[in-house]
């Protein structure tokens, strides 16, 4: 494949970022995940961070205008010219069809929306007890995947933290939202032929495995098309 597009779909807590981090050392590839680059802005307090703050604290999206620009820029760089892995974009139709825009302009086309999934009860035993750190957002779990050092970031010693949108009411809140605008994309993407299925319950190792499984048939499936 001489370009790989890829969008990771999926409720909150499914694992697409533990999934993307595994995906971006193996791909080499730009990783876009529109929940950190709006933490970095809310620290960062740009004007970006200041309107999305009141949202995210509230488990609401952001309004669409305002993180398809980031996006749009993103996909438009040189960094991305081989390929760009997108983590929490699109999460509504809007976005979905402002990509659609983005990636036609660029006479260029997605490969593949992988659904990593996993129903309301995986997710809020997740996310309560995500530590994620500070700095560049590397993920553990209490249970399910511990740090070394307990509240210490194994790859850059950072402190771990509890996020402020995994609050029991504010996770069930984003997990509503989840329902109502983003579930509508995986009938968007099916019938476009981009959707592929990933069991997100399996453990971190199984579920990168099948991701691994599905990009090697989209490879085999592309070069049998050539
Ligand atoms: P964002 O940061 O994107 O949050 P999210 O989609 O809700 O996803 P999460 O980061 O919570 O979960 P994840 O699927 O990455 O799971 P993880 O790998 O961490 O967005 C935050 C907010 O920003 C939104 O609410 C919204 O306000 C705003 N926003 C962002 N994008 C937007 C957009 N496009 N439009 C509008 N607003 C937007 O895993 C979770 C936990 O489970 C971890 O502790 C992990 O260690 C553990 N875990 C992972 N995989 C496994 C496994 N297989 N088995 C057991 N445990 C596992």
């Amino acid at each position: 494949m001489s370009e790989l597009n890829l969008v990771l779909l999926g409720p909150p807590g499914s694992g697409k970022g533990t999934q993307g981090e595994r995906l971006q050392e193996d791909l080499r590839l730009p990783y876009y995940a529109t929940g950190d680059i709006l933490r970095a802005a809310v620290r960062d307090e740009t004007a970006l961070g200041r309107t999305a703050k009141e949202y995210m604290d509230r488990g609401d999206l952001v309004p669409d205008d305002v993180i398809v620009g980031a996006i749009g820029e993103r996909i438009d760089s040189a960094e991305a010219a081989d390929g760009f892995i997108l983590d929490g974009f699109p999460r509504t139709v809007p976005q979905a069809e402002a990509l659609a825009a983005k990636v036609s302009e660029l006479s260029r086309e997605m490969t593949a929306v992988l659904l990593i999934d996993a129903d309301d009860d995986e997710v809020v035993r997740r996310l309560g007890g995500r530590r994620t750190c500070e700095e560049n957002g590397h993920v553990f779990h209490v249970d399910f995947n511990p740090p070394k050092r307990d509240g210490v970031c194994d790859v850059d010693g950072s402190e771990l933290r509890v996020r402020d949108d995994d609050k029991p009411e504010v996770i069930r809140h984003r997990l509503d939202q989840y329902h109502e605008k983003t579930e509508p994309l995986i009938d968007f993407y099916d019938r476009q032929g981009l959707l592929r299925r990933i069991d997100g319950t399996a453990t971190p190792d199984e579920v990168a495995a099948e991701v691994r499984g599905v990009l090697t048939t989209l490879k085999l499936e592309t070069d049998e098309a050539i």
